[in-house]
């Protein structure tokens, strides 16, 4: 099985915590991609989804999902999105696809997150996948210094500029035992707009695909 097949079938469980006239929040990405177009053909009917970014709000709309402002959704039960990695606490790294700033936004306003991933995404310590971290452009930098200092080697994504007008830079080298600690510190600098890391608010649930089958976790204790 593809690993692309494992996204899929990760995407399609996560149907099930879904609800006829709910507003969900969407996540961006390939796994998530499956979910929009599994919604669609065989998921109950939504009200409306409020979405964390321009591309999912595209996939929505194609497919006649109602998108809405999260300031006019209010809080929300449900927010369904991938990740880049997920530890046993379900604490994530997240923004591969650039959207980090509108994902946590979202998933902070909903009660239950639930990341869909395929098994390659699931590791004991997060940190192998470069951690992307958006700077407003005139702090890039001073910030890419201030990760140096921290032990990490960042690196500009190149020809990217986010939905919200900056730059991603992405640092590799960072063992994160202490994920919390270290989205605290990042989270502190002028400049920063947002860490990939969420560790804070990690993950309810995690689906995994898998050639085996779908896993659901809950974060160890
Ligand atoms: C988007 O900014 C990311 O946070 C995605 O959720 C993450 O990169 C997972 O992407 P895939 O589902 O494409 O692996």
């Amino acid at each position: 099985m593809s690993q692309d097949d494992a996204k899929r079938r990760a995407a399609e469980a996560a149907l099930a915590y879904v609800h006829e006239g709910d507003t969900i929040g969407v996540g961006t990405g390939s796994t998530v991609n499956h979910f929009i177009e599994l919604l669609d053909q065989k998921g109950p009917r939504i009200e409306a989804a409020v979405s964390s970014s321009e591309a999912s709000t595209e996939r929505l709309r194609a497919c006649g999902i109602k998108v809405r402002d999260l300031n006019q959704a209010g809080a929300l039960d449900l927010y369904v999105d991938g990740a880049d990695e997920a530890d046993p606490h379900l604490r994530l790294i997240k923004g591969g696809g650039g959207a980090l700033t509108r994902e946590k936004i979202v998933a902070e306003a909903s009660r239950r997150f639930v990341c869909i991933v395929d098994e390659s995404k699931c590791v004991r310590v997060l940190g192998d996948f470069p951690l992307p971290v958006e700077v407003i452009p005139m702090a890039r930098s001073m910030i890419a210094r201030k990760l140096v200092g921290m032990g990490g080697q960042p690196k500009l994504r190149e020809d990217v500029t986010t939905d919200n007008g900056n730059v991603i830079l992405d640092v590799t080298g960072l063992r994160l035992t202490d994920p919390v600690a270290v989205e605290q510190e990042i989270n502190q600098w002028p400049g920063v707009v947002c860490v990939g890391l969420f560790a804070r608010r990690g993950a309810d649930l995690l689906i995994v695909g898998s050639a085996s089958g779908v896993e659901t976790r809950q974060a160890a204790s």
